[in-house]
């Protein structure tokens, strides 16, 4: 009896902390309390999953109705997942877990409108990787956003900076690079371009650890620090296969067993997508077509 009044009491008490759990970062003059993410994909529906789990309130944007509701989909079965690994985890019934879950959804306000990141303080794009689509999308977030909302891209691929200046404000752009899947990957790269304002690299950093990720800073440069080294070990895999010097397996238990990678290079090129990969390295070439580090193997 008092036990289950105990427990009554206290799920009343998460109730009310996960609807007072308003998470925000406060540096100089950004204050970032309502995020939008814009193109929710396998990526940026984890980062407005990530954002809204952090206690952030999360405007969820993305041109097609139909992803949306696949991404609040495929949301609601994450954060329900994560809430039960913690649960057995911590031996719990799993209730408060589903509760903070549930609060977590109730976070995300979805739109199909662009013009719903007007009053956010930090819009996070990750919409196609197209350049001159990012730079069009840059172009009007510059006009549509409030002077002090801090605007960051999740590219892969494309230079911050050209972003930066086809925004017209350039001070408040930076790179906010996640990883695949969002919600277990730790890392999080924080990209600033030379018109980066010192204020937005120190709140994208505080941001990302409000949000249990570990941030690394880094400056604009091709593949920024990951992906330089990773997405030409992935090219050197795929053309290693190609070349039929190994089967797939063997290719991929070599670098579990022989180098301790969690997935090895087949694997993980079909888990980012092929066409990612090879978006990125066509990316470099076009950029810097002498490199030889961007060569695209030929297999
Ligand atoms: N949400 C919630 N739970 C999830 C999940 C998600 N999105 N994805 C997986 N899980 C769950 C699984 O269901 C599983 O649950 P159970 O334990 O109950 O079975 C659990 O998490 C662990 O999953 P796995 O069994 O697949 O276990 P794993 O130990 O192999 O971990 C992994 C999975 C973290 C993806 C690991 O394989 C890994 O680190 N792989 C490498 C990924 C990587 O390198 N990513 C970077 C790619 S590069 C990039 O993204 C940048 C770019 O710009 C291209």
């Amino acid at each position: 009896m008092i036990r289950s009044a105990i427990h009554l009491a206290r799920r009343e008490v998460t109730a009310v902390a996960n609807k007072r759990m308003i998470s925000t970062t406060n540096v100089a003059n950004y204050e970032l309390n309502k995020i939008a993410v814009v193109g929710l994909g396998s990526m940026g529906h984890g980062v407005a999953q990530l954002c809204a789990s952090a206690g952030y309130n999360v405007v969820a944007v993305d041109l097609s109705q139909e992803v949306v509701d696949h991404s609040m989909g495929a949301i609601e079965g994450s954060v329900l997942k994560l809430a039960q690994k913690k649960a057995a985890k911590a031996g719990t019934d799993g209730k408060t877990e589903e509760e903070e879950a549930r609060a977590a959804l109730s976070r995300i306000e979805t739109s199909t409108d662009v013009n719903a990141v007007a009053d956010c303080d930090l819009v996070i794009e990750a919409i196609v990787e197209n350049l001159p689509i990012k730079l069009e999308f840059f172009e009007n977030l510059g006009k549509i956003t409030k002077d002090d909302c801090i605007l960051a891209s999740n590219t892969s691929s494309f230079p911050i900076t050209k972003m930066a200046e086809a925004s017209g404000v350039a001070h408040r752009v930076c790179g906010i690079h996640y990883f695949n899947p969002v919600q277990l990957m730790k890392l999080v790269e924080v990209v600033s371009t030379e018109h980066t304002e010192a204020d937005v690299t120190s709140a994208m950093v505080q941001f990302a650890k409000q949000t249990g990720k570990v941030p690394v800073t880094c400056g604009d440069t091709p593949g920024f620090i990951v992906n330089r080294l990773l997405v030409p070990y992935i090219a050197q895999g795929v053309a290693m296969l190609a070349r039929g010097d190994a089967s797939a397996d063997d290719i991929d238990t070599a670098m579990r067993l022989g180098a301790g990678y969690p997935m090895g290079p087949i694997t993980l090129s079909d888990y980012v997508g092929n066409d990612i990969n090879l978006a990125v390295m066509e990316g470099w070439m076009e950029a810097e077509p002498n490199n030889p580090a961007f060569q695209i193997p030929e297999g």
